[in-house]
């Protein structure tokens, strides 16, 4: 559905890229997890793939076809929830969605069955500004769905929630894959990533270290890694070390003759051990 081939991209004045020649593509009605800790560049790249940052260096296919300049067809056929909630504080709920809706010059979705939909129907005659953090998430959530979109931009949608509220965005989320949406959903909570996504790409530093299925990378690692967590000069330190690597298996000697451990587990791989594992950087 969507192909990125090489992008790049560059703040000004930045002498770092922030993103970092990433190639990826993403099916039609999959879930395409971007996960990364702080900083790595996934609310970049979502931003490019929304045309609000442009195309400084790489390619964008839309079903094969490339993408040289986001035409009204393409905004049209997507929906964007951004991590930061950008709603007018002034309108009420209600009138935010309305006034987004009014934007499309074809029938889109009441703005009364979203406010349900996402359980604001109570507060949709409340100014859009007093309402709390995760209610503006909602909302902002609800506005990436007015158009039906084809393609979803879902950046943060569930973190920040509480629990009955993240289960009902990710029920939602699941419905929309079973109408063939295709979602591309950014976060860097990896217990969301496991249950929502059909593949994932880890990313790190402006680069995409690898991209599987949940199921294959815990295939994968599967249960062959053990944590440890040992002092170090007074502080608690944790590896996630491999029981077949063989560097691994040295590094596991070296640690229970050198350090005095605290804590020894074998254990079924986490998508955040494994990114650990693979990057060497927690998720924050
Ligand atoms: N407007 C900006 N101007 C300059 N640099 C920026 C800007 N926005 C992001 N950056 C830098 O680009 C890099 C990637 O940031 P980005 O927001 O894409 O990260 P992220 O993966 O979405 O992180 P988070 O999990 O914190 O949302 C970071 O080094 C960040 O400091
Ligand atoms: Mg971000």
């Amino acid at each position: 559905m969507i192909e990125v081939k090489n992008l790049f991209f560059k703040y000004n004045k930045s002498h770092e890229y922030a993103v970092d020649g990433i190639s990826f593509d993403i099916n039609e009605g999959e879930i395409f997890g971007f996960l990364g800790p702080n900083g790595a560049g996934k609310s970049t790249t979502q931003k490019i793939l929304t045309g609000i940052l442009p195309v400084q260096d790489g390619e964008i296919y839309l079903r094969k076809e490339r993408i040289e300049k986001f035409n009204n067809d393409y905004f049209n056929a997507i929906g964007v929830s951004f991590e930061q909630p950008n709603i007018y504080g002034k309108l009420t709920g209600k009138e935010n969605l309305d006034f987004f809706a009014s934007m499309y010059d074809y029938p889109v979705q009441s703005s009364s069955n979203l406010l349900k939909m996402v359980d604001l129907d109570n507060a949709a005659n409340k100014k859009a500004g007093e309402y709390s953090k995760g209610m503006q998430q909602r909302l902002v959530f609800a506005r990436s769905l007015i158009n039906r979109p084809k393609i979803l931009f879902l950046d943060e949608s569930v973190s920040g929630l509480d629990p009955s509220n993240a289960v009902l965005i990710k029920e939602i989320i699941k419905e929309l894959r079973k109408q063939n949406t295709t979602i591309f959903l950014t976060t860097h909570n990896m217990t969301v990533a496991d249950e929502l996504c059909d593949r994932v790409a880890f990313i790190n530093s402006g680069k995409i270290v690898l991209i599987d299925s949940p199921r294959n990378l815990k295939l994968r690692y599967g249960r062959k890694l053990v944590k440890i967590e040992y002092e170090n000069d007074g502080c608690l330190n944790k590896e996630i070390l491999s029981l077949v690597d063989d560097k691994d298996k040295q590094r596991i000697v070296e640690i229970t003759k050198t350090k005095l451990i605290e804590t020894i587990h074998s254990q079924e791989a986490t998508l955040e051990d494994i990114f650990i594992k693979v990057t060497g950087r927690e998720l924050g």
